[in-house]
């Protein structure tokens, strides 16, 4: 596990841009995991900047999405689908039949989760995913439990999830009650890891995840049985550590 200290926002996307960056362009067809929230904006915003310097081409690079809520309509302003499109995909030269979130409208939760693992699979994995941190300490959509679970598949999200997640809808009510995740395992398979994490509402559970047990009661634990394993933060992230 490599720690990153960035002394803010902006410069821990910077960071974060540039490991995605070199991804890139070492491999032009890359497969990149990708994720939504707030933290990997700025980093989707850089990606962006360089594409348009024509630092960077998309063009072959393929992409698989951490999560989705179940239920929402691609075109819903609060589905990942949509983010994703809204923040990176819009703009840049990527093929969008490259580009996968899971499908949060397709009933069948095991026909769900299979068809998102075949994807990975024939792409021949991830070589590079980047992730958020849940306040919860989750990754994906992968909540605190009483085991890790390797695959993608449905889960209920906590009380805490949907509490932390309103923000983004008109009520709390409006918040999904579930959603498709890749499992603890479609990510700890991924070649290399790199996770972005800034503000000092993060740092307790930064320490917990990168310093306590390894325990599904902390998901991102798990990452640190991970050998290529890059966390970027900002200062006020890391400072419990
Ligand atoms: C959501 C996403 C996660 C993300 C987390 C943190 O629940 N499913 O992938 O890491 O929120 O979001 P934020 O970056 O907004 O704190």
């Amino acid at each position: 596990m490599r720690i990153i200290c960035a002394k803010d926002y902006k410069e821990m996307s910077e960071m974060a841009a540039d490991i995605i960056g070199a991804q890139v362009l070492l491999k032009p067809d890359a497969v990149l995991g990708l994720a939504t929230g707030s933290t990997p904006i700025g980093t989707y915003e850089e990606l962006v900047r360089r594409y348009e310097a024509g630092r960077l081409d998309f063009g072959k690079i393929k992409t698989v999405n951490l999560d989705e809520y179940r239920g929402l309509t691609r075109d819903n302003d609060q589905s990942y689908y949509y983010f994703m499109h809204s923040h990176l995909f819009d703009h840049i030269n990527i093929n969008k039949n490259n580009t996968n979130v899971p499908d949060g409208m397709e009933p069948d939760a095991l026909k769900a989760g299979q068809d998102y693992e075949n994807i990975i699979k024939n792409y021949g994995g991830i070589d590079l995913q980047l992730l958020g941190l849940g306040n919860n300490g989750h990754i994906g959509f992968n909540e605190p439990g009483d085991e890790f679970i390797d695959k993608t598949h449905v889960v209920d999200l906590t009380e805490s999830t949907i509490e932390a997640n309103k923000r983004f809808f008109a009520s709390v009510d409006d918040v999904p009650k579930q959603a498709y995740t890749m499992g603890i395992g479609s990510i700890m398979r991924a070649k290399r890891v790199l996770m972005v994490v800034n503000g000092k509402g993060k740092a307790e559970i930064v320490k917990e995840a990168f310093f306590g047990p390894i325990t599904p009661k902390v998901p991102a634990s798990i990452l640190q049985l991970h050998n290529d394993f890059i966390l970027i933060g900002d200062v006020e992230a890391l400072s419990c550590l």
